[in-house]
């Protein structure tokens, strides 16, 4: 397995182009099951998670095309299976069950099982088909699902999903009558699947607010158009130019949807100026410890909660760090302390105290934005730290190693080919 080798200590300085966000692909991948023909994708990050989704879909009978854009055409869908395979490597596999089922009226979804970071079950997603007439069984591991026709209907959803909003969304759109959905996930990635639903046909109104109406249409067509910035690799880099004391400036990024992170960084005294497109990072002096508590868009993102630890390790004082959206998302923790980190956990808490300096250390990585925040950490530690399974890195940060050295990074992959 590849593993990174950092040696801390470089302030970063330069400037970082952002990447198509992941969480924006994967659902639009999804989406070209919706219609037959030629879909075409701009901006798609070249990452292990959409090449999953597209192995996938290629299963399935789409012909998937990747050069500088992607081009998916799903005219010939033979398959109507998830396989247990695909999906328990990328639970966003999930994202194909609403589109089979608003297409096909079938589909067969192996059960994503545990994660990292929780149990993330898809109750939700289940729940909220059968209000819509699917007669959803469980066989063998499998979720199968069916149905005549899918009915508009009104649904609330206990708590805020992203993929069941997203799910539910792409179902509702070929359903008879009106979906109301209530408690939706109002997400940027949500909002650029809505848009590129309508573009497809779809009437689609509100995707951004907490209640997103759709009215079901015959019939859907494929059409183009491109991922939105990635936010969390944004607000990653952010971090990565505070942590080291450095300067960056991040082109290609929609400011608007990094705000919680932004504030949260001024807040910690980090200076941001923004113009159009762009945005300056510089680290003055010592990071001030502040608290942050993750929450759906538009609070602070939990896929940054991990980064923003790291951070918060050589802060000038005690950060507390409450984790809302996940029940086990502080894998991270042990290993931070590994590298001298003071960090005493109470739950979904964490309680942060600022120390002097990190140690580099080998460290495991344990899913992608726990692995994130170990080459954070990393990058300001003093000495050598090496980094362990950073498949879990590939999964969701484009070239991250390229895009660190170009900016001042010491670092480095190192192949574990013939160990
Ligand atoms: N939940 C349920 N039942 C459900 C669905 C969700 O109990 O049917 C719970 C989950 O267990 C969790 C909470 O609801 O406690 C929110 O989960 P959500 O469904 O919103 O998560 P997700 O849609 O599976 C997406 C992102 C994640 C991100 C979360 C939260 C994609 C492909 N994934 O996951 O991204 O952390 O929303 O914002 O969009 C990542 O990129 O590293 C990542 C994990």
């Amino acid at each position: 397995m590849d593993r990174l080798l950092v040696e801390g200590g470089a302030r970063l300085k330069g400037e970082v182009s952002i990447s198509g966000a992941k969480n924006c692909a994967l659902p639009l991948i999804a989406a070209s099951l919706l219609a037959g023909g030629k879909h075409c994708f701009t901006n798609v990050p070249q990452l292990r998670d959409i090449k999953t989704m597209l192995l996938l879909l290629t299963h399935m009978g789409a012909v998937c095309e990747q050069g500088g854009e992607l081009q998916i055409d799903a005219s010939d869908i033979h398959t109507l299976t998830a396989p247990y395979e695909l999906v328990k490597t990328m639970r966003a596999s999930v994202l194909v069950l609403g589109p089979m089922l608003a297409r096909f009226r079938k589909a067969r979804v192996s059960l994503p099982g545990g994660c990292a970071i929780g149990a993330r079950p898809i109750n939700l997603h289940l729940k909220a088909l059968e209000q819509m007439g699917v007669a959803i069984a469980l066989e063998h591991g499998y979720v199968v699902g069916e149905a005549k026709r899918l009915r508009g209907a009104r649904i609330t959803f206990d708590q805020v999903t992203v993929t069941g909003t997203e799910n539910i969304m792409m179902a509702a759109c070929l359903a008879d009558g009106v979906t109301v959905l209530k408690n939706a996930a109002r997400e940027p990635e949500v909002v650029a699947l809505g848009d590129y639903l309508v573009r497809m046909g779809a009437h689609i109104e509100g995707a951004g607010s907490d209640e997103i109406t759709i009215t079901g249409v015959e019939e859907l067509r494929p059409s183009s158009c491109e991922v939105i910035p990635d936010r969390i690799e944004a607000g990653t880099y952010l971090a990565a130019a505070a942590i080291t004391g450095g300067s960056l400036r991040l082109k290609n990024l929609r400011q608007e949807n990094i705000q919680a992170v932004s504030q949260k960084l001024c807040d910690a005294g980090v200076l941001l100026e923004s113009g159009e497109g762009f945005v300056d990072v510089r680290a003055n002096g010592r990071i001030c410890s502040v608290n942050i508590e993750t929450q759906p868009h538009p609070g602070f993102p939990t896929d940054m909660q991990a980064q923003f630890m790291a951070l918060m390790t050589l802060g000038d004082g005690v950060s507390v760090i409450k984790e809302r959206i996940f029940e086990n998302r502080f894998m991270h923790v042990l290993e931070l302390q590994r590298m001298g980190a003071d960090i005493e956990l109470d739950g979904r808490t964490a309680i942060v105290r600022g120390v002097e300096k990190l140690s580099g250390a080998p460290v495991m990585a344990t899913d992608l934005r726990a692995s994130a925040s170990l080459v954070l950490a990393a990058l300001a530690a003093e000495g050598t730290t090496v980094i362990n399974r950073i498949y879990h890195l590939d999964r969701g940060y484009e070239a991250i190693e390229k895009k660190l050295s170009a900016v001042g990074a010491r670092i480095e992959r190192v192949s574990a080919k013939g160990e």
